[in-house]
């Protein structure tokens, strides 16, 4: 009964964030993390929305424009971006045939100008398991299993990007992770990397989704989120606090 529940918002939501092709909007560009390296670059990791513009009826890729949100909102926090740095710019994706059009407008963009960075694309659905419906012991032996069974696996995926982040190369490096509106796949992601790497508990994480995106994130990326977290306290042995917000105020 509540998988079904599940599945029928879950459908909703769907079609609510596909129908509404994203621009660039400066308020979902937010820097989440930043290292030092050895070889005195620093580089940054920020979440953000689709990187498009409309400029007289056509679609562009908004290279300056989101240079300029990274800039300011880096800004904000006291963090002055170098001059110069390369974009790794990831697409978090469902799979589906109309996102086909953004993917090509990335990646050409890329493909034409190389010195600027690169481009790739995650399969991003979320859980549409929840495990506050389960009894705490089945929890834990699920949590501790995540990799082998959660779609997204998180606790791959988590630390690759940040293997991504603590890369050396000649420039400083941004690493862009987006979807299209940089709320549901986006918000899992963050999520998760908030917990992991910044202290965030599982409802801090999801209450600063809810303040980017206006709304709490779709259900199945709360679960995949939610499940990452008992994969950190059970697999990693973290303390962190892993109750789920409610669902609905
Ligand atoms: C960034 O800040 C500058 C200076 O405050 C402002 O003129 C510009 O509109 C801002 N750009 C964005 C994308 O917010
Ligand atoms: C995610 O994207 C990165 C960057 O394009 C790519 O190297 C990696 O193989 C992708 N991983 C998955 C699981 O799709
Ligand atoms: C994960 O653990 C659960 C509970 O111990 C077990 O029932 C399940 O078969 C395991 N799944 C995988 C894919 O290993």
């Amino acid at each position: 009964m509540k998988i079904i529940l599940n599945l029928i918002i879950l459908i909703l939501s769907i079609s609510i964030v596909l129908i509404n092709g994203d621009y660039l909007e400066y308020k979902k560009v937010h820097l989440v993390d930043q290292v030092s390296l050895s070889n005195g670059n620093t580089n940054y990791i920020f979440r953000g929305n689709e990187p498009k513009i409309l400029v007289n009826g056509e679609n562009y890729f908004a290279y300056e424009e989101l240079i300029k949100c990274m800039v300011n909102n880096s800004l904000t926090t006291g963090v002055k971006l170098p001059p110069q740095f390369i974009i790794v710019d990831i697409k978090l994706i469902y799979g589906l045939k109309d996102e086909e059009s953004d993917i090509e407008l990335e990646q050409t963009f890329f493909n034409a100008n190389p010195q600027f960075g690169e481009f790739g694309t995650n399969v991003t659905l979320g859980d549409l398991w929840d495990p506050n419906f389960l009894p705490e012991h089945d929890v834990k032996s699920w949590a501790l299993n995540l990799s082998d069974w959660q779609h997204d696996n998180l606790p791959y995926r988590i630390p690759f990007y940040r293997n991504i982040l603590n890369s050396e190369n000649d420039l400083p490096l941004v690493l862009y992770i987006h979807c299209e509106c940089g709320c549901d796949r986006t918000g899992e992601v963050f999520a998760s990397y908030a917990m992991k790497y910044l202290g965030y508990s599982f409802k801090e994480a999801m209450e600063w989704d809810y303040s980017i995106a206006g709304r709490r994130i779709m259900i199945n990326h709360q679960f995949a989120a939610q499940w990452y977290c008992y994969y950190l306290q059970v697999a990693e042995g973290m303390t962190i606090d892993c109750s789920a917000p409610p669902l609905f105020e």
